[in-house]
């Protein structure tokens, strides 16, 4: 194997990647970059590592979730509020059912670029090259817009630090304090028949607070109750800004990539060979693999041992994505090819990319049925296989959006067109994203009953 360096990528297929029509003005950007604060410490990576090698061992779960893409138009301190009011909900509801830590990590602060599965975009016979990020070029149906702009790179990191800067904030300020998650209604409660169940967990955290807090235990005497950890993550598909990104650790001499705590590789760049691989492999952050149907087992334990020879456990998040129909037989052989090689990894189940469909109403959407029913596969595989169900990965949102039809509260598809507003994939709503919270509640309480009993 040659040596990694941080450009070392370059010599390797790269997929997916935006080609400027200035190479120097990137140069120039990207030196800039180089130039600028990193986003996160190397130190945040290991705490995020050691908290997932925790999951890897079975003591805990991972909640990643966030937009599919960021964009420069929503960018907001609201839009970043919700969402991760949203995800401590979400980790509310799973902490209490499974009495068990919940990691979480927002799909934010630098989820720009996107793989997309065609180069190019027709609308009504015209031809244009695909919108592949906020980062890279514009949405907007022009040719102007459509030409890869490198301007847009210092941008996505100024609000990537703006977002990251708000993110924190919030989870050690006050904002976090577990008095207050569990008592925030939010307005789309009122509407979910998921209300009374939240309202339900609220009361008994609440109880409990109240009991150790005449025991002594309060945010004061306890810190962890005034906070929490909130770590953040998007896929390493721009290299080049990834590659800008990345520092030597001054106290270790590993190299982070210091845009952000936990990055990950796609399905269309996971391949033997690739660049992203590459890259990947020589960084120190917590690292997330995504499996599709076409990986094979013995292709995913070749790339286990490049990405993770120490077998480090917190290394390696396994991202499964293979639709509510495949995900039982497919993911199956892999966890029994990884257990079987003994790799500690932590498993998660993305059943937002494997359920995309063109609703009749002509937008793409995902059935929140479908996705109920791939976290359901999810962890019936990891029952049969006596290996741990370590997470979910969504795309989601704190906003009322009507992008994936069902749920609670449901979405037609004539209802699609009333906020249908993401960049790139359909997202769960907030109430969307509460109600798939309490199915993997209920899982993970499961999970805990049959380890009480194997136990017993
Ligand atoms: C994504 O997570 O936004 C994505 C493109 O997923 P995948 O690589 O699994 O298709
Ligand atoms: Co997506």
């Amino acid at each position: 194997m040659t040596t990694w360096t941080p450009e070392s990528w370059k010599a390797h297929e790269g997929r997916h990647l935006p080609s400027y029509p200035d190479a120097a003005a990137l140069d120039k950007v990207t030196d800039t970059l180089t130039s600028f604060p990193p986003l996160v410490f190397a130190g945040e990576a290991r705490a995020l590592k050691a908290d997932l090698a925790e999951v890897a061992a079975g003591k805990g779960f991972l909640l990643q979730g966030g937009d599919c893409a960021e964009s420069f138009a929503e960018f907001h301190p609201n839009t970043i509020r919700d969402t991760f009011r949203v995800l401590l909900q979400m980790a509310v509801v799973m902490t209490f059912a499974s009495k068990q830590p919940v990691v979480k990590v927002g799909r934010m602060a630098g989820q720009f670029a996107k793989p997309r599965s065609s180069p190019v975009e027709v609308i009504d016979g015209v031809e244009l090259p695909s919108y592949l990020g906020d980062n890279i070029n514009g949405i907007e149906f022009t040719s102007e817009a459509r030409i890869p702009d490198p301007q847009r790179l210092l941008q996505a990191y100024s609000q990537s630090a703006a977002t990251l800067n708000l993110l924190r904030a919030f989870s050690t300020g006050g904002y976090a304090n577990l008095r207050q998650v569990h008592q925030w209604t939010l307005d789309f409660m009122d509407r979910s028949p998921w209300a009374d169940k939240f309202a339900e967990v609220s009361n008994r955290i609440g109880e409990a607070l109240d009991f150790m807090a005449a025991c002594g235990i309060d945010p004061h005497s306890v810190p962890q109750l005034q906070g929490t950890s909130f770590y953040t993550s998007h896929e390493a598909l721009h290299l080049s800004y990834e590659q800008a990104m990345t520092r030597q650790d001054s106290l270790t001499g590993d190299w982070y990539d210091c845009s952000a705590h936990m990055l990950w590789i796609g399905d269309r760049t996971r391949f033997e060979g690739s660049a992203h691989v590459e890259f990947l492999r020589g960084v120190g952050n917590p690292i997330g693999f995504k499996c599709g149907p076409s990986l094979a087992p013995d292709e995913l334990l070749r790339q286990l041992d490049l990405l993770n020879p120490q077998r480090e456990a917190g290394r390696i998040t396994l991202i499964s994505r293979f639709g509510d129909e495949k995900v039982e037989a497919g993911l199956a052989p892999l966890v029994r090819a990884v257990k079987r090689e003994g790799h500690p990894v932590v498993w998660s189940c993305d059943p937002m990319h494997g359920n995309v469909i063109k609703a009749e109403s002509g937008f793409k959407t995902r059935p929140f049925d479908r996705i109920l029913r791939e976290v359901r596969g999810f962890f019936a595989v990891h029952r049969a296989e006596g290996t741990h169900a370590g997470g979910v990965h969504i795309e989601m949102t704190g906003q009322n959006v009507t992008e994936c039809i069902g749920g609670g509260v449901a979405i037609s598809d004539a209802a699609l067109a009333d906020r249908y507003q993401t960049h790139c994939d359909p997202r769960l709503n907030a109430a969307q994203s509460i109600e798939l919270a309490f199915l993997v509640a209920d899982m993970l309480n499961e999970e805990a009953i049959d380890r009480a009993q194997r136990a017993a």
